[in-house]
């Protein structure tokens, strides 16, 4: 397995990026810190330096259609649930991106796709997962980390190595049955819930039955089944 270590970086998506054309499938950039971690809907990610996995993955997804992308996601995550697991901790996963220990987020992850025609050219995988960070800026909701739910510290170098083999695993397995144990995962899946639309900030109340073979959440709600892309319901 390629990993390289940066002491100091400004941003392991963005660096991969600027370099995409020197990069082989399965290549890691990691960082023990990050200047400039960039997360979700343009937000920043920011991680106590040394404590925690902050890393990139550069994959070369060509046989996967951009319209199926979102089975990335989904192999990704249920490839850090697997390595929570084995960590004794039961996580779920919060559609689209997050992956949440008991209601609190322990791990994000940032996608970003290129396409070439119909089908993916390349993808860069960002994930932060919280391992040994044990106090956190108030301004974060619901953070947690694996130390807070184990009281036990780890090794980052070595965690990074078996948490890719969980991802991998994934990512060389994913296919039909990704869908069914991604269900599984799935954070509030059948509980009711009170969502909120993105803009109008309008309330909805339903429980989430699924996600859609496109990535959009399936909600059923009083008037039926409505589907909801990122960034447009928050919960
Ligand atoms: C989120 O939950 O908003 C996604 C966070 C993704 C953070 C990771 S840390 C490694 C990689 N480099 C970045 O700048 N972001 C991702």
């Amino acid at each position: 397995m390629k990993i390289k270590w940066y002491n100091t970086i400004e941003s392991t998506n963005s660096a991969m990026e600027i370099s995409k054309t020197e990069l082989s499938h399965k290549e890691v950039w990691a960082a023990r810190f990050q200047t400039a971690g960039r997360g979700q809907r343009g937000n920043v990610w920011s991680s106590a330096a040394g404590d925690n996995l902050t890393f990139s993955i550069y994959l070369e997804p060509r046989h996967i259609r951009a319209c199926d992308q979102f089975v990335l996601s989904q192999a990704v995550s249920l490839g850090v649930c697997g390595y929570l697991g084995s960590r004794g901790v039961h996580a779920k996963i919060k559609w689209p991106n997050d992956i949440y220990v008991s209601g609190n987020k322990i791990c994000g992850i940032l996608i970003e796709h290129s396409v070439g025609g119909t089908f993916l050219k390349d993808t860069i995988v960002g994930i932060g997962l919280n391992l040994n960070q044990r106090q956190f800026p108030g301004n974060l909701p619901n953070p947690t980390s694996l130390s807070l739910e184990t009281g036990r510290t780890y090794d980052v170098e070595s965690e990074l190595e078996t948490l890719l083999e969980h991802i991998f695993e994934e990512y060389d397995a994913a296919g039909e049955s990704t869908d069914s144990r991604y269900l599984q995962m799935l954070y509030l899946k059948d509980e009711p819930h009170t969502f909120t639309i993105a803009g109008s900030g309008e309330p909805l109340e339903g429980r989430i039955t699924g996600v859609a073979q496109d990535g959009r959440l399936a909600v059923m709600t009083a008037s039926g089944i409505r589907y909801f892309a990122h960034k447009q319901i928050a919960y």
